[in-house]
């Protein structure tokens, strides 16, 4: 009988609970024995292990969130503190380890396998950040609660000729704000991998009111040089000369907090499976993903040292139909 772990860390998303379901009940139908981890690598360096039978994770494929909770812990990133993780884990029997979370929990999980730890990451992040999968498990619903917001503001920006500036999160990825500035319809996107100065946000918003809109929107990557706070300060300074006023909606972790939608449901579910049949196979180290719509592994080695990068010529694409 083989005794497996499972753990949430990093920012939470919506699908994370329908991943431990997964991996949990498959594992279960293998005849394992299954144990989350509380409160992510935390967890792991406190012992903080909980079994988990299938009655344990009825009822979470709709909720957002993580019923096994989850962190972000420094006390992890040095090498006593990942010792004392795996002397848990050893101390435990615990012969495996899921970790499903972003590129910052894919880290952790490569230095346990580096370790001699058997372990597989689940690609989880609403940053769509990592590489190895072209959507990680939260995007999907992510997006669709931004949208949700883009959607309104142009309802009262639109009543009332108004200019609005909407701020998503992604870290220091723009994929968030990019897709959601496409399919909300935005006047202008701004993101980190590509600078828009302040006149030329404000020339876009400008260009809109000339073109005859009613509204005038621009979503903002949080990590951008000039994000939600430095283009509203810019455009406090030089009000008179730009002639109009914006109004700054910072969605924040609203973004974060949603059910998971169906996509992200299934998504969670084929990548929690996935996990445990690279377990059954015995090939570790590998983060499971989605790579041209298919389940896909990828080594941990090469999920860390490679940068995903961003199709930029989407920006264009969004620059023509917001004309
Ligand atoms: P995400 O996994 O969503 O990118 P973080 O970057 O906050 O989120 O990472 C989550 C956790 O993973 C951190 O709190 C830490 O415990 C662990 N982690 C991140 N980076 C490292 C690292 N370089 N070495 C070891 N553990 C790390
Ligand atoms: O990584 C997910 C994320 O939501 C980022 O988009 C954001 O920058 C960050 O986490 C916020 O972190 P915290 O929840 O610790 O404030």
């Amino acid at each position: 009988m083989k005794r497996i772990a499972v753990l949430t860390s990093g920012g939470d998303a919506a699908g994370m609970n329908a991943a431990v379901r997964a991996v949990v009940r498959t594992g279960l139908d293998n005849g394992w024995e299954l144990y989350g981890v509380r409160c992510g690598y935390a967890g792991l360096i406190a012992g903080d292990f909980l079994p988990l039978g299938a009655r344990d994770v009825g009822g979470i494929i709709q909720l957002g969130g993580t019923m096994l909770r989850s962190g972000r812990c420094l006390d992890f990133k040095t090498e006593p503190g990942r010792n004392e993780a795996l002397r848990n884990l050893s101390e435990n029997q615990i012969e495996a380890l899921v970790v499903i979370g972003g590129d910052g929990s894919q880290t952790g999980a490569h230095l346990l396998s580096q370790a001699g730890l058997p372990v597989i990451g689940v690609a989880s992040t609403i940053d769509n950040d990592l590489y190895g999968s072209e959507i990680t498990i939260g995007v999907d619903t992510a997006l669709n609660i931004a949208l949700e917001s883009i959607d309104r503001l142009k309802v009262t920006a639109s009543s009332h000729k108004r200019a609005f500036l909407v701020e998503v999160m992604g870290r220091k990825c723009g994929y968030l704000a990019l897709i959601a500035g496409i399919t909300g319809g935005a006047e202008v996107i701004v993101i980190p991998e590509f600078e828009t100065s302040p006149e030329e946000v404000a020339a876009e918003l400008r260009g809109a009111y000339e073109r005859g809109k009613a509204h005038a929107i621009a979503v903002v990557a949080e990590g951008a040089r000039y994000n939600a706070r430095a283009l509203s300060d810019y455009f406090q300074v030089h009000k008179e000369r730009l002639g109009f006023e914006l109004r700054v909606t910072t969605l924040g972790h609203v973004q974060r907090g949603g059910a998971p939608g169906a996509f992200d449901r299934l998504l969670a579910t084929r990548l929690g499976v996935a996990a445990v049949r690279q377990l059954e196979k015995k090939e570790y180290g590998v983060l499971v993903g989605l790579l041209d719509g298919e389940v896909a592994t990828t080594r941990l080695d090469e999920v860390i040292s490679n940068k995903k990068l961003l199709d930029l010529k989407l920006l264009e694409t969004a620059r023509i139909l917001a004309r």
